[in-house]
């Protein structure tokens, strides 16, 4: 009989966001008429904005000619899309970058997951707690981890925990590690890292010769304009860092399917022997062999994002998911409740009322508002006792929602003040 790859076996039963969905799916047969408001997974529910779609309709138009079509495209993405964004979205920030060095695909999540392929499992791997799992599993899935401890943590990996006593900034670890996931703005937390704290990140892996895997997949959140949109404003990371880009939150192209990843051409790791080894020639190496490009039509949808027009449109939404967190973060405050993020980011990440356990919060959140979230312990032990909501909703349910925790929280709060016994109905 074929062996399995026993890694999987040390995964949590299921990934986080299924069991939500499993848990919601339940609750919705046991509760077919309550209006629920799903504030759980950040997928993004505004449509495509129209400079986009349009290049999307002339793409597929150009699938159905017999001069126009095209079959494969390179591997490493259409080099016309690269430029673009080198020219649109680096440039502007002060970093050059070649096309070359752009590796377009179908986004963040496979290509943070998929990096594992060109480093070895010696490596000492660095992640926050709480932390996006996709960084935690897919390291365990490679059998960088072969024990969970009793708080939860995978043995083998190097945990940077993020709470609001450190303010939610990971502290350099003390011990020499070999990889360091960040991710800013940060999923779950929706904190962000100024040009202080990603320098400190960026001094200690080139001293390290550790390399940061960055992933910006929120960076169009960011309108503070002292806080850096990516990793290479930072003098040094070029030699130290690879960068992870979504269309998905930027655009909405969660079910369009758009990313990329940056490897720098000086970008340096090393092989058993003590040679210097280009990542770059790795990942493309990766990227030919395991991987056919993402489909045309997708490419011209995503460079009508960098046009003018896409851009104007692109941004509107975000500043309206960006709004959508200000009503749920100024609501949740009124209503007593701490929040954290949702400022450059669209998430909010709130500290549970009266220290209650993240899925209990859940629970509560789910039967007595309807409202659903994530739980903050579903992204790593020192997430217990958060919860994160998602501000990709829309403004009417958004609303709705913080109408409905405010007023079941001032109703629990006054029952609570009075000493009765803790029941929001
Ligand atoms: C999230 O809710 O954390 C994200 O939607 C997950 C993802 O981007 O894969």
């Amino acid at each position: 009989m074929a062996r399995i790859n026993d890694n999987y076996q040390r995964l949590k039963a299921g990934y986080l966001f299924p069991e939500i969905s499993r848990r919601v799916e339940e609750f919705s047969k046991n509760n077919p008429t309550a209006e629920l408001i799903r504030l759980g997974i950040g997928d993004v529910t505004m449509p495509l904005v129209p400079a986009v779609v349009k290049a999307f309709h002339e793409g597929v138009e150009e699938m159905a000619g017999q001069e126009t079509f095209h079959g494969y495209g390179p591997e490493q993405g259409y080099a016309w899309l690269a430029e673009i964004i080198a020219e649109k979205a680096y440039r502007p920030l002060g970093v050059d970058l070649t096309a070359a060095e752009i590796f377009i695909s179908d986004g963040a999540k496979s290509d943070t997951a998929n990096i594992l392929d060109i480093f070895d499992n010696s490596n000492r791997v660095a992640i926050c707690d709480p932390v996006y799992p996709v960084y935690n599993d897919t390291n365990i899935m490679v059998g960088r981890s072969n024990e969970i401890n009793a708080s939860g943590h995978c043995q083998g990996l190097i945990y940077l925990p993020c709470t609001r006593e450190n303010n939610f900034t990971p502290a350099i670890p003390k011990e020499k590690v070999d990889l360091i996931y960040l991710c800013y703005p940060n999923n779950p937390t929706g904190t962000v890292a100024g040009r202080k704290e990603l320098s400190a990140w960026v001094d200690y892996a080139v001293e390290n010769r550790a390399i940061i895997l960055f992933d910006a997949a929120y960076e169009a959140f960011i309108t503070d304009p002292d806080i850096p949109h990516s990793i290479y404003e930072i003098e040094g990371a070029k030699r130290c860092a690879i960068e992870f880009r979504s269309f998905s939150k930027t655009a909405g192209f969660t079910g369009v399917r758009c990313g990329l990843t940056v490897v720098p051409e000086e970008l340096l790791g090393m092989d058993a022997n003590g040679n210097e080894v280009s990542l770059n020639r790795m990942w493309n190496r990766r990227q030919c062999t395991k991987f056919n490009g993402v489909s045309y039509p997708v490419q011209k949808a995503a460079a009508a994002v960098y046009s003018d027009e896409g851009w104007k449109q692109v941004m509107e939404v975000i500043f309206y998911y960006l709004g959508n967190a200000e009503i749920i973060r100024q609501g949740l405050a009124a209503a007593g409740i701490t929040c954290f993020g949702g400022e450059n980011s669209p998430y909010v990440w709130l500290l549970t009322p009266e220290g209650m356990k993240s899925w209990d919060f859940f629970d509560k959140l789910i039967n007595e508002c309807h409202v659903v979230g994530t739980p903050g312990s579903g992204f790593g032990p020192a997430g217990e006792g958060y919860f994160r909501l998602s501000a990709f909703g829309d403004r009417e349910q958004i609303i709705e929602a913080v109408a409905r925790i405010k007023e079941k929280w001032s109703r629990y709060q006054s029952i609570e003040k009075a000493g009765t016994t803790f029941s929001m109905d």
